[in-house]
């Protein structure tokens, strides 16, 4: 299949939208990563997109929408949850409500009773979704098990030949996934860290928000889990180590021309070998954010380069979902330092 280049002018959405409404599958840009996107009402349309991924069937997929209105004929909108749309949307929350009985197709929700909805921040992405007429399924449009893409490239990268087309509307700016809460478990649970924090979203709730990802509640096993949290995610295939910046001088001792580092400028600054391969994570945490996947994959094609060495972050906001996007791609391995007694 021959895969089209659309820009982000109002014709190419419009011919982006037609390919969706013919039941093909479209690469499209939101504010946290590049997703692929199907008509969510036709299943033919959606096995596609499991199919362009390598998917597993049971790990239901996000139905996407422009607007609240595409919304409602799907799922049941409790108060709290239409005060967290009112909040964080549009933008980079996905929530978890209860459909409406067999309004939501099985192969959209993996068989739950439950369906993940957002509402990106991405205008042209929106445009696209009420021009195209229904919520369309938006997975990351990266094949399964690697990362996310966040640039249009990426998507090529993975999908060239698989999917009818990809919108280019330039890099994401958030650069992880968005976070996912669930609103049908008891105590509001995040199911994935994200750009909206913990503390976020219960000022907004006005209650408890448990944070299902940490360490401690995945002990206790209470919390339900995303049934995408058993797959391995965002994982490049050349070994990946966290390093901590207090060890910035200690890892620079170890380092070959096989090596990658990927940094913040701060570091980079006191690189040593300025031959040494590298990639800046910019200046401040959300520029790291932005600029993790991108590193991830450019060294994972590089030939020369067997293990890249990244930078871990403070472990707040939206350091959390930073952190817990490179224990995945890590495999949580650390780079442990030299004996500094
Ligand atoms: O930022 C994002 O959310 C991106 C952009 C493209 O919108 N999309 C994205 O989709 O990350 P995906 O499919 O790669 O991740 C969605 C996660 C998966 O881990 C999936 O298992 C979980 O949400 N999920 C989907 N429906 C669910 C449900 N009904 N209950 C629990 N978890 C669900
Ligand atoms: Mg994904």
């Amino acid at each position: 299949m021959e895969t089209k280049h659309f820009n982000n002018q109002n014709t190419d959405i419009e011919a982006a939208a037609k390919l969706l409404q013919q039941g093909e599958v479209v690469g499209f840009p939101t504010e946290t990563v590049y997703g692929l996107g199907a008509d969510a009402t036709n299943d033919e349309a959606v096995k596609k997109v499991f199919a362009a991924k390598g998917r597993p069937a049971d790990n239901p997929l996000i139905m996407t929408v422009g607007n609240i209105v595409q919304l409602t004929p799907y799922v049941e909108i409790s108060d709290k949850a239409k005060s967290l749309m009112t909040a964080f949307w549009p933008g980079s929350l996905t929530i978890i409500l209860p459909i409406k009985e067999g309004q939501v197709s099985m192969l959209v929700t993996g068989g739950l009773q439950t369906a993940a909805v957002r509402m990106p921040a991405n205008e042209v992405t929106r445009t696209l979704i009420k021009e195209a007429g229904f919520p369309i399924v938006g997975p990351s449009a990266n094949l399964s098990g690697k990362p996310s893409p966040t640039t249009a490239a990426h998507v090529q990268h993975d999908m060239d030949g698989k999917v009818a087309g990809i919108i280019d509307d330039g890099p994401t700016q958030v650069g992880v996934e968005s976070t996912v809460i669930d609103m049908t478990a008891k105590t509001p649970t995040i199911l994935r860290t994200g750009a909206v924090s913990q503390e976020d979203l219960a000022k907004v709730l006005g209650e408890e928000v448990v944070d299902g990802t940490s360490k401690k509640a995945l002990a206790a096993d209470q919390t339900p889990k995303a049934p995408g949290m058993k797959y391995r995610h965002y994982a490049p295939d050349k070994d990946v180590f966290v390093f901590d910046p207090l060890d910035w001088f200690d890892l620079q001792e170890v380092l070959t021309e096989h090596d990658a580092v990927m940094a913040d400028e701060d570091l980079l600054k006191n690189l040593k070998d300025k031959k040494q391969p590298s990639w800046s994570l910019g200046h401040n945490l959300n520029q790291a954010s932005e600029n993790l996947f991108a590193g991830l994959r450019y060294f994972d094609d590089e030939q020369k380069i067997d293990r890249i060495y990244v930078q871990s972050m403070p472990d707040m906001g939206l350091g959390k979902a930073y952190n817990n996007r490179l224990a995945k791609a890590s495999g949580g391995r650390l780079f442990q330092g030299l004996d500094r007694d």
